[in-house]
């Protein structure tokens, strides 16, 4: 294999495109960055800075864009080529995607055991501990060494076809070269089955991110990764972070081969992720050692698990034990006791977040779930209260998810209530600020509508200086907490005039020289952070990092924003009446307006404005096969570039599909529905900017 050194790349372009010397450069970059991947996403052993990755990354985008002919389904820039789908194809597994029997405890795995000894007859019995991954299963089938699909379970027998989404995630490989699959004892045909999980961190990032857009928060990470995998637009798998870890290969629809630690050893060495928590036994007891010690490690692992899987190891002797029902009796899963615990609510207090939304949460007599002590779980909402059917004084039960806040899931007999039940009703006045609470028939939420309530505020500078919007580090809750009480700080833009006042900063309980330092250190570099930032930060109702990334971009300065009527604003597409109507209503408070004034001041308020030309604006456009001249997401760039969109999928608001070679399915679509089909010669064309005739 030839080896990529940069310098190929930076080298003159060759004249000839079917030049036999870029198509094996290119190949050489694609298998260094595979390399790459390898390195980073499965073994968590990166040997480039992302900076240098990066680049390389770049140098293959540059070399398929000028030579789209030799761009391949396995390229790593491939991974996102998707497009969205109207809705997934059903397809039919080669074998059964079984489910396994639970044991809750010591004694139902002890049966267990026997049972398998007894089937097992003489033979030598030798079991794989893993850990149960909280997600969805998956399987995976390759050809000659490349994927070909990626179905999730569905029913076990019929599942449905996610590849494009599968193809976005960075820990599947899209192809195993001849060479990999030789080493590691795999035919050419196989199929791998794993689980699908959403680490805690991704998980974390992407409520927080739903929170500001104002959509419902994902109860869990299993939840979030089994609905990131049926998402049907795969640009939105590709930012949501999914790792599939590999725990069966199959060949021919068997098991493969003989051992199943072999065959964990082989996908690993084929480059695919392996839970590296795995471990070879033949006793109960070290099972249930294994069992012990996975409980200990939980709670610092970097994603969720709910027990411990327990497989037979010998394929030949799994076929001696057979099936109950839909279940193998070679396999078991232990299932750890839910994270939950029943207490009593001692009283409902409200919260009170930036927005103004006033949340109930439960004060609870203090129980310990899963290692920690819980004495408070949020209630959501009044609506969640009804549905729960809880007043103050009950018992309830108590889970501890993926998410950082315990919730209250259900009521439970009285066993006890010696403060008697007590209704909880929402206050009439903001349990911070005594201003009135807004409240509209028919919607679910109260709001503290005073801009100048402390929690607001307090909670806007959260908000503000949180990492993915200014990111200053160091000031968290209670600094902020302190710098309010204290009168430093009443609102964001107070955060930059704090420079000014070192004296009073260092008069703050557990504040020193050093801390001050970092923390305007911190403040001042936020300064250089770019429009959309700031924009983000002023925490507009529904205005998240997407949007205010757009706003950014189409305004190209806070001034023309400011005044942009509500049409102007839903010239942009993603933003519609509900978003625009919001963020019309933040900038026509005479208060938010004199904020940003002072923001101004201190922050950028210019960006680029990216100018999109207006010949194809308000028309929509599909592409569909392979285009001669230009690859798919330069296309795409064009027409965006001159006001018009993109879609994946035809209906009948699109004004032209451009088919290339090899169109898919899609044109037929297009001819059904009437679509105008147009080549590459006419979209050009239609890209010449002047008047014309449709
Ligand atoms: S083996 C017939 N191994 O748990 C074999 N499953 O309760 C079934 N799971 O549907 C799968 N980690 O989604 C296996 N290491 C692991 C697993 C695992 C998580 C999930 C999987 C399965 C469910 C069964």
């Amino acid at each position: 294999m030839a080896k990529y050194n940069r310098s190929m790349a930076t080298a003159a372009k060759p004249k000839d495109p079917k030049d036999k010397d870029v198509e094996r450069q290119m190949e050489a970059l694609r298998d260094e960055i595979r390399r790459h991947e390898h390195l980073y996403y499965v073994l968590d052993a990166p040997e480039l800075s992302d900076a240098d990755f990066d680049r390389l990354m770049q140098d293959l985008k540059r070399l398929e864009d000028e030579h789209p002919q030799l761009i391949t389904a396995d390229s790593p820039t491939q991974r996102v080529g998707g497009k969205p789908r109207e809705g997934f194809v059903k397809v039919e597994h080669s074998r059964p995607m079984l489910s396994l029997d639970n044991a809750y405890n010591e004694q139902e795995l002890r049966d267990w055991d026997r049972r398998a000894r007894e089937l097992a007859g003489p033979a030598k019995l030798e079991y794989v501990c893993e850990f149960k991954l909280d997600g969805m299963s998956l399987a995976l089938t390759y050809r000659e060494g490349k994927l070909q699909t990626g179905v999730t379970r569905g029913d076990g027998s019929v599942g449905e076809d996610v590849t494009t989404n599968v193809r976005t995630m960075r820990t599947v490989p899209l192809s195993v070269s001849a060479d990999a699959l030789k080493k590691a004892g795999i035919p050419p045909d196989f199929e791998v089955r794993g689980e699908v999980i959403m680490p805690l961190a991704a998980f974390a990032r992407m409520n927080e991110e739903r929170e500001r857009q104002n959509l419902s928060r994902f109860a869990n990470p299993r939840n979030a990764a089994a609905g990131t995998i049926r998402v049907l637009e795969p640009n939105i798998v590709a930012q949501r972070r999914l790792d599939l870890y590999a725990y069966f290969l199959l060949v021919d629809g068997k098991y493969y081969p003989e051992l199943h630690s072999d065959a964990l050893h082989a996908l690993s060495q084929a480059g695919f992720r392996v839970n590296s928590h795995y471990a070879l036994v033949s006793s109960i007891d070290q099972v249930l050692e294994f069992i012990g010690k996975s409980e200990q490690m939980r709670e610092k692992l970097p994603y969720e698990i709910d027990g411990v899987v327990v497989k037979v190891n010998s394929v030949r002797t799994r076929d001696r034990l057979g099936f109950t029902g839909k279940a193998p009796r070679w396999a078991i899963a232990y299932k750890y006791a839910a994270r939950s615990g029943v207490t009593q609510i001692e009283d409902i207090r409200v919260q009170v977040g930036r927005t103004g939304k006033l949340t109930p949460v439960a004060v609870l007599k203090p129980v310990p779930i899963g290692g920690t002590k819980v004495s408070r779980a949020t209630l959501h909402n009044m609506d969640e209260i009804g549905r729960l059917g809880v007043k103050i004084g009950d018992w309830v039960m108590v889970e501890r998810g993926g998410d950082v806040i315990p919730k209250v899931v259900k009521a439970v007999e009285d066993k006890d209530h010696p403060c008697g039940y007590k209704e909880f009703h929402m206050p009439e006045h903001c349990p911070v600020c005594n201003s009135k609470i807004r409240h509209s028939e028919g919607e679910v939420d109260y709001w503290c509508v005073n801009l100048n309530c402390p929690a607001r505020l307090q909670g806007s500078i959260l908000h503000f200086a949180s990492r993915s919007v200014m990111n200053i580090e160091g000031l968290g809750e209670s600094l902020v907490n302190q710098l309010h009480q204290n009168g430093l700080i009443k609102d964001v833009a107070d955060i930059y005039i704090l420079k000014d006042k070192r004296s009073q900063l260092l008069a703050l309980e557990r504040v020193g020289e050093k801390s001050v330092d970092n923390l305007l250190a911190e403040i001042e570099n936020s300064r250089k952070l770019p429009l959309e930032r700031v924009i983000l930060g002023l925490g507009i109702g529904q205005v998240g990092a997407r949007t205010a990334e757009l706003l950014a971009e189409h305004f190209g300065s806070m001034d023309d924003l400011m005044g942009a009527p509500a049409e102007e604003l839903q010239e942009i597409h993603d933003v519609g009446p509900s978003v625009s109507a919001s963020i019309r209503e933040f900038f026509e408070e005479p208060r938010n307006r004199e904020l940003v004034k002072r923001l101004g001041k201190f922050l950028n308020f210019k960006g680029t404005k990216k100018v999109r030309g207006t010949t194809l604006a308000g028309k929509t456009f599909v592409i569909t096969g392979t285009l001669a001249n230009y690859s798919r997401d330069a296309a795409k760039k064009l027409i965006e570039d001159a006001g018009g969109k993109v879609s994946g999928s035809v209906s009948k608001k699109t004004d032209y599909v451009v088919a290339g070679d090899d169109p898919g399915s899609k044109l037929d679509k297009a001819k059904e529905l009437g679509v105008k089909v147009i080549g590459e010669k006419e979209m050009e064309e239609l890209l010449r900017p002047g008047p014309r005739l449709d």
